[in-house]
């Protein structure tokens, strides 16, 4: 497909995206809907709800032959080379507790390639986007992965599931490997946001178990773009349809994979 496709394809990813992350902000400070999904602590909002369908339906109203994955409604009907990946709150548990740390994911997918893709922050206005071959960029300045290959300077970022009750042995297991060895671990809520900090070169690797498609769809292109590497735990190069990532600026991947394959 045409760069210039793809390019207009983002635009429209960038303007969806701040549509409705400058809704979920203003809603934020209101009354939310609070429900649970598939366990107590898995929550839910109205808004992510209302995000998703405004994301959906102007999709379909704009490239109706395009087809839509979403966290919220999950997968359309239609067949067609064209998917839009979307998380319409990436970080829905600090968006419900008034956290400013969540964001709107979208990821285009082409012919089974992640061709481009925007994580919008709207609580400090960042765009970050990507697209393939072409680069990586926060509110239009390029973004490189950091150059760090210290570990003792390094910060490093991760997240847990919501089911991790259930089977808490491996997650813990695996942060407890970074902790005793003294690394520093950060926990934010939300992975499209990881992501999008280690192509900005803020964190130096991501890991993370459980993670979906709509996750993952934009942010991992992202940091491939800036110049890092992602890879499942096994070392098999990512697809967002399978759940383990690494995502580093390529220089401590094999220190990061040690660890947590440790
Ligand atoms: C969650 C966030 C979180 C990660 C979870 C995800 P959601 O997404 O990305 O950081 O640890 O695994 O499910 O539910 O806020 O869209
Ligand atoms: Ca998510
Ligand atoms: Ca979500």
């Amino acid at each position: 497909m045409k760069n210039v496709v793809i390019k207009e394809l983002l635009t429209s990813a960038v303007e969806l995206a701040r549509t409705a992350g400058e809704y979920a902000l203003a809603a934020q400070r209101g009354t939310l809907k609070i429900e649970s999904k598939t366990n107590e602590f898995d929550l839910v909002t109205h808004i992510d709800k209302y995000n998703e369908d405004l994301i959906r339906d102007a999709i379909a109203k704009k490239y109706p032959s395009h087809i839509f994955l979403g966290e919220e409604s999950g997968a359309s009907k239609n067949v067609g080379e064209i998917k839009w990946i979307v998380d319409p709150i990436d970080g829905t548990l600090n968006y419900a507790h008034q956290l400013p740390i969540w964001c709107v994911s979208i990821g285009i997918e082409v012919a089974g390639v992640i061709e481009c893709g925007v994580v919008f922050d709207p609580s400090r206005d960042e765009c970050f986007t990507t697209i393939r071959g072409g680069g990586s960029f926060l509110n239009e300045k390029e973004i490189r992965v950091s150059l760090q290959n210290d570990p003792k300077r390094s910060m490093y970022v991760t997240g847990f599931p919501y089911n991790i009750a259930e089977d808490p042995h491996n997650d813990i297991d695996r942060f407890g490997r970074f902790l005793r060895k003294g690394l520093i671990v950060r926990r934010l809520g939300s992975a499209a946001l990881d992501l999008a900090y280690v192509a900005a070169g803020r964190f130096d690797g991501f890991y993370e178990g459980g993670l979906s498609a709509w996750d993952t769809a934009a942010g991992a292109l992202m940091v491939r773009e800036a110049g890092g590497m992602t890879t499942h735990f096994n070392g098999t190069p990512y697809s967002v349809y399978e759940q383990s990532i690494i995502a580093s600026n390529g220089l401590q991947h094999q220190m990061l994979s040690e660890i947590i394959l440790d």
